[in-house]
């Protein structure tokens, strides 16, 4: 596919074909993409989780999802049909390690040098890297949230460090027909708004 349709043709699906797989090397694609995206220094400070079994991707909805929220409806139960779950992760403390080494030089480690939390950034570089691949390969993806006060039960299910936060999480799978989200009648701001070109 032609890069500018990848990119025009991407957008979020929450709602997936539950008896089609994802093959095996389209999920390593999409990973091996993810780890040539951008990063400040070369710290390559992320890692993916990726979850492509029932029972894993079950678990991944028990302990993301808040108590309460009732049976799968909607959103959760479109989401909840894709095969395959690829959580991006940041680690802070490669990024303050990488910038005290000696060609960087900021041995203090301090997190006030920083203009935004770059190790953020790359994670969700290498996120839409995974977005666009899945496009590429004729598949659908949707980036969305871990709720905060699911993170540590998350944690604890797959066994991840502390050091390391997930960013979000990328469902994947081949696409079911889905309803449009809301968000979309806010409709797209086009360049005409959002560029400033030469001063503000
Ligand atoms: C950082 C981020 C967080 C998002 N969180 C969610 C989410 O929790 N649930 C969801 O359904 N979509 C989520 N989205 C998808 C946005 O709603 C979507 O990108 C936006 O409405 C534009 O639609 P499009 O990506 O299909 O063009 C998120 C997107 C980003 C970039």
């Amino acid at each position: 596919m032609e890069f500018r349709d990848v990119v025009r043709r991407r957008r979020m699906v929450r709602n997936y074909d539950p008896g089609r797989p994802v093959p095996p090397e389209i999920v390593d694609e999409l990973l091996s993409h993810a780890t040539h995206a951008p990063s400040a220094g070369f710290s390559q400070g992320w890692a993916f989780l990726m979850l492509d079994e029932p029972e894993t991707v079950g678990r991944f909805w028990t302990a993301t999802t808040p108590p309460g929220s009732g049976l799968p409806s909607g959103w959760l139960a479109g989401m909840r049909a894709a095969p395959v779950i690829i959580v991006p992760l940041s680690c802070k403390d490669v990024y303050l390690d990488r910038y005290a080494e000696a060609d960087k030089g900021w041995t203090d480690r301090d997190e006030t040098r920083w203009p935004v939390p770059y190790w953020h950034i790359d994670a969700g570089m290498a996120s839409l890297l995974m977005l666009l691949t899945a496009v590429d390969r004729g598949l659908g993806a949707c980036f969305f949230g871990i709720p905060p006060e699911q993170i540590a039960s998350f944690r604890g299910e797959f066994g991840v460090p502390e050091a390391y936060t997930p960013i979000g999480a990328i469902t994947v799978g081949y696409r079911a027909p889905d309803r449009r989200s809301p968000s979309l009648k806010r409709g797209r701001r086009g360049t005409d708004l959002v560029v400033h070109r030469g001063r503000w």
